[in-house]
């Protein structure tokens, strides 16, 4: 099977598994775990921020952050088609009392004016916004970057209204790698940040929520309120060390692998090759005669698996676990499957 469905299938490598069995560790609720500390201080600095929390899932950093900035009763503000919004199951409002208005969502592309024009200020009797999420690289936009200069425009907003900041960075590494633009740049922007090892890196879990030490501190409160605490969790953090040490730079090769499965299926008008940035390719079958969950299906028949994000459009995502020979038979198989769609 090749498995392109997502960038979580990854399995940990032979070293990386040899870093999680003889990791260092101790009652991580108590403060103990030496590797989870190291962890959390790593990824401080690589963000230019003063502290970071690990936390189980991408979900949850993003909660408890969403939490951070906006109190029960308050509003965030984000695109339609975010994760936060789209597929963390009614989390903010659910376990946070938080009320979510959106922006008609283009993935990647924001309109800071019409953010702007959607914010409330405090008080009686409307419901004041408090925060403002930016996916960092968008998902369901394909993998697409936000530009640095639209960030910085962002965050003049956040400092003119008080409005927080959060990014939801569970691949912010692609967009650092594809953009050239250093972790410490798009740390500088946001308030908070939530970031993945699990996606990508090949970790088989962990996320962390960076920012400051004080809305760490209060951080760490919501993470065990929700079930988050964890004990010697220096075995998962030890994974996520040796993933930032060595597979973020590799993630060029994904990249170029994307843009190649791109270029070899754009003959057949489901994909335009200049809109893939990063790892993410998303086949647009609104004009052939399989939608989403056929092409699914017959590919997998093949041992190739993908998938329907929405009925006409089809995911395939490269990661650490697809080597060229990978790719050459998904392009064989949906070539073969678009060639006679
Ligand atoms: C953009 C984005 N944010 C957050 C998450 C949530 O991560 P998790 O599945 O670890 O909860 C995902 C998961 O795919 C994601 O794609």
């Amino acid at each position: 099977m090749v498995d392109l469905r997502s960038d979580t299938v990854t399995r940990p490598t032979p070293a990386m598994r040899e870093a999680m069995a003889y990791a260092e560790v101790g009652d991580d609720v108590f403060g103990d775990d030496p590797t989870v500390l190291r962890l959390e201080a790593r990824a401080a600095e690589m963000f230019g921020h003063e502290a970071a929390l690990f936390a189980p899932s991408g979900t949850m950093a993003n909660q408890i952050a969403l939490q951070l900035h906006v109190p029960a009763g308050g509003e965030l503000l984000a695109g339609g088609d975010a994760h936060v919004v789209t597929y963390e199951l009614g989390a903010a409002a659910a376990l946070g009392g938080i009320s979510t208005r959106t922006w008609p969502s283009a993935g990647a592309e924001l309109d800071v004016e019409q953010i702007a024009a959607m914010i409330r200020p405090l008080g009686y009797p409307s419901v004041p916004t408090r925060a403002i999420a930016v996916e960092q690289t968008h998902n369901l936009g394909g993998g697409t970057v936000v530009p640095l200069s639209v960030l910085r425009d962002l965050r003049g907003l956040s400092d003119r209204t008080g409005v927080g900041l959060h990014c939801d960075g569970a691949r912010i590494w692609h967009a650092a790698v594809a953009d050239g633009v250093s972790l410490a740049d798009y740390g500088s922007l946001f308030d908070t940040l939530s970031v993945c090892l699990s996606k990508g890196l090949g970790a088989p879990v962990g996320s962390l929520i960076i920012g400051s030490r004080d809305k760490m501190t209060q951080a760490r409160v919501i993470r065990k309120r929700l079930g988050g605490g964890m004990r010697q969790v220096g075995i998962l953090a030890a994974a996520g060390l040796h993933a930032l040490e060595h597979h973020i730079d590799r993630l060029a090769d994904d990249h170029a692998r994307a843009r190649r499965l791109a270029e070899a299926l754009a003959p057949h008008g489901v994909v335009d090759p200049a809109a893939v940035r990063t790892n993410i390719v998303l086949l647009d079958l609104s004009k052939s005669t399989l939608d989403a969950p056929a092409l699914t299906a017959l590919a997998a028949e093949q041992g190739v698996l993908i998938s329907p994000m929405l009925p006409s459009i089809a995911r395939v995502i490269t990661h650490l676990d697809i080597d060229d020979a990978g790719l050459d038979r998904t392009i064989d198989v949906l070539s073969g499957l678009l060639r006679s769609a």
